[in-house]
């Protein structure tokens, strides 16, 4: 495993017992969590197999199982998969989990599903594209397809605390595939620890290459002006994400994609 890697698996370890708390809080008190976004563009997943990509604690997971999933989940901190499982025990819910590092995790994986699901913070953390793309290949069955919903890098690039200023400011270059240390992951359910973290910046193309050269073919690309967590003086919508009145229409920041193996 890359040190980075490792740093990471550290830092999101540190996190876990919090996340499970907040998430549980969240889960007893509604059925579902998923942005209805999410769960529309989905469509429907009753009986189909689901592996989540990057789980954390489970709490995406949990809500997809309550969409009639069945479900299976895979995460780098070792915490993260205790507590996943523990959450899945505490609401009777059966799900499956692995502790791997993605980079890898598709060498010694040989199961297949439905359905590949990634979302909300994860693709940044991994070091590497190529792999990514290849192992959702290799985990989908033929018929299978992968749902992303993730961070748009366009507003990576940009300086978030300017933003909530009223200010389009960038902070990263776009085209930037270095390393970015940081020495805190932040707490966007979770107190904030401090942790040696990195994580790796990516472009619209990056992604969009490394899933067509894996032999998927993309069923659509869709971007969206709000965000799922609040970046501080966001206005909530009804569906649970956030976006500044200032920026709505105008700037990128979530996105998704579908894609399916090409015939
Ligand atoms: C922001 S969280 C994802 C949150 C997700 N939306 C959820 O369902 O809660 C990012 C997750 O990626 C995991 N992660 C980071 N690097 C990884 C890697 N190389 N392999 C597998 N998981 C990784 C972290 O442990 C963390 O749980």
């Amino acid at each position: 495993m890359r040190k980075e890697v490792k740093a990471n698996e550290r830092s999101w370890n540190l996190l876990a017992k919090d996340h499970y708390e907040t998430f549980k809080k969240r889960l007893s008190e509604n059925n579902q969590i998923l942005n209805p976004l999410i769960i529309q563009e989905l469509g429907d997943i009753k009986g189909k197999t689901l592996m989540h990509l990057q789980c954390n604690t489970g709490a995406d997971t949990l809500s997809l199982a309550r969409l009639g999933a069945k479900v299976f989940g895979v995460d780098l901190a070792p915490d993260n998969i205790v507590y996943a499982q523990k959450l899945f025990s505490d609401f009777s819910t059966e799900g499956q989990f692995y502790t791997a590092d993605l980079m890898s995790f598709g060498e010694h994986h040989d199961q297949q599903y439905d359905v590949v699901f990634t979302s909300e913070g994860a693709i940044i953390w991994l070091p590497d594209f190529k792999i990514w793309a290849q192992t959702i290949r290799k985990l989908l069955k033929d018929d299978g397809f992968v749902y992303i919903n993730d961070m748009h890098p366009f507003f990576l690039m940009l300086d978030e605390n300017q933003l909530s200023n009223g200010i389009f400011a960038y902070k990263y270059p776009y085209f930037n595939r270095q390393m970015d240390k940081e020495e805190t992951i932040g707490g966007y359910a979770a107190k904030e620890r401090p942790g040696e973290c990195y994580a790796w910046m990516y472009s619209m193309s990056d992604i969009i290459n490394a899933l067509i050269d894996a032999g998927l073919q993309i069923e659509y690309i869709h971007e969206f002006d709000d965000l799922c967590y609040d970046l501080g003086n966001m206005t909530k919508l009804p569906s649970g994400q956030y976006y500044y009145p200032a920026w709505k229409g105008k700037i990128p920041f979530m996105f998704s994609i579908k894609a399916t193996i090409k015939k």
